[in-house]
């Protein structure tokens, strides 16, 4: 038929993903639709030790990811032989994390004896910009992806084109709201926490330290702004030991960590915009489902005129339809041998 349905597999970081897309079959272009998506989470696994533990998510992917395989066939409503291709993120991610979902990938393909697609998790993270506006044109665009690992711009010619300007010299913004949640005494992930605490908050109770504003490079920094908060919990004097904050401070703390990181995303976003002329900006990414990011955001691409995609949440955060970025690159003659291997680190520089 003019129709190609497919799976999707997601296994880069600490989320067992699956999806089913259907989309028009190459040479025919357009972008899929997601028949269903399913996630399995880990950070009820990882919440003990305040941040992912390799070893852990390899041997819960393991767990899951032939489960959800099942889930999201069914849910689609279709069967093994319906599905035309195999789609699955195999760069960047953990080694033992990734390997699970390509093991699965390649076991299928060979299979069903239907093409096998590798795609880049970044990419993906953000085509499902593409995914959520499938009527309207992502690209060109000024891409922004924000997660636990990555703080990344990139210029986007294409969706398989996707140039990197620049990101973080340290932490992920994602990675920040993790490490300050834990200082502050709240739950992981992070983010989620820092939203919640900051909504009884002042965000300028604390000034804090906005790195690289000023500066032209297309480069960030959360460390200092992290030390910073840690500094503020210390107190004027070291001997008496730290602050036991009140809620108050908490929620205040939390709120101008939550400004500052808010603040720097969207002033180097509109750096870029400004740098490459383009009129379309394009978010990915976990810390994408932050409110008070989605408010700041939308505003400066207002005020600039440029065209903001954001996903809903649950297209923002890990998730293997957004590996539907595969139908183009079957179209595109871009299909992965079965030896093909995993990458954990940016592929581009
Ligand atoms: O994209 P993602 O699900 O996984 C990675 O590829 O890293 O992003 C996870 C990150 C975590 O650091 C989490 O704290 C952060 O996204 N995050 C948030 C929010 N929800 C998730 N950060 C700020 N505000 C949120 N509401
Ligand atoms: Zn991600």
């Amino acid at each position: 038929g003019e129709e190609l349905t497919f799976l999707a597999i997601e296994t880069t970081c600490d989320e067992t993903g699956a999806a089913v897309l259907a989309g028009p079959r190459p040479p025919l272009r357009g972008v899929p639709r997601v028949l269903s998506s399913v996630v399995s989470s880990q950070v009820g696994l990882h919440r003990r030790f305040g941040g992912v533990v390799p070893e852990i998510a390899s041997r819960a992917h393991v767990q899951q990811v032939l489960p959800m395989i099942d889930e999201a066939i069914r849910r689609a409503g279709v069967t093994l032989d319906d599905l035309g291709m195999v789609a699955v993120a195999t760069r960047p991610g953990l080694v033992g994390a990734l390997v699970v979902g390509l093991t699965a990938a390649k076991a299928l393909a060979m299979a069903l004896d239907v093409p096998l697609v590798a795609v880049d998790h970044l990419e993906g993270h953000l085509y499902a910009c593409q995914l959520a506006s499938p009527d309207r044109e992502v690209y060109p665009c000024v891409g922004l992806v924000v997660s636990g690992g990555h703080t990344s711009l990139y210029h986007c010619r294409g969706p398989l084109d996707c140039e990197l300007l620049g990101g973080t010299t340290d932490d992920a913004a994602g990675e920040a709201f993790d490490k300050v949640a834990s200082l502050l005494g709240l739950g992981y992930p992070g983010g989620p926490e820092i939203e919640r605490a900051a909504k009884a908050g002042n965000p300028r109770a604390f000034a804090f330290p906005r790195s690289f504003l000023h500066d032209a490079r297309p480069i960030f920094s959360f460390s200092g702004l992290k030390t910073a908060v840690l500094y503020a919990l210390r107190g004027p004097n070291e001997q008496l030991g730290p602050v036991v904050p009140t809620p108050e401070m908490v929620a205040d703390l939390a709120a101008s960590f939550q400004e500052a990181v808010v603040d720097v995303l969207v002033a180097k976003t509109r750096q870029v915009l400004a740098m490459t002329g383009l009129r379309r900006l394009g978010v990915g990414g976990g810390v994408a489902a932050n409110g008070r990011f989605r408010e700041k955001i939308a505003g400066m691409a207002a005020e600039q005129g440029v065209e903001l995609f954001i996903p809903p949440m649950a297209l923002c955060t890990d998730n293997a339809a957004m590996s539907g970025i595969a139908l183009a690159k079957l179209a595109a003659g871009q299909t992965a041998e079965l030896d093909v291997d995993v990458a954990a680190g940016l592929v581009r520089p």
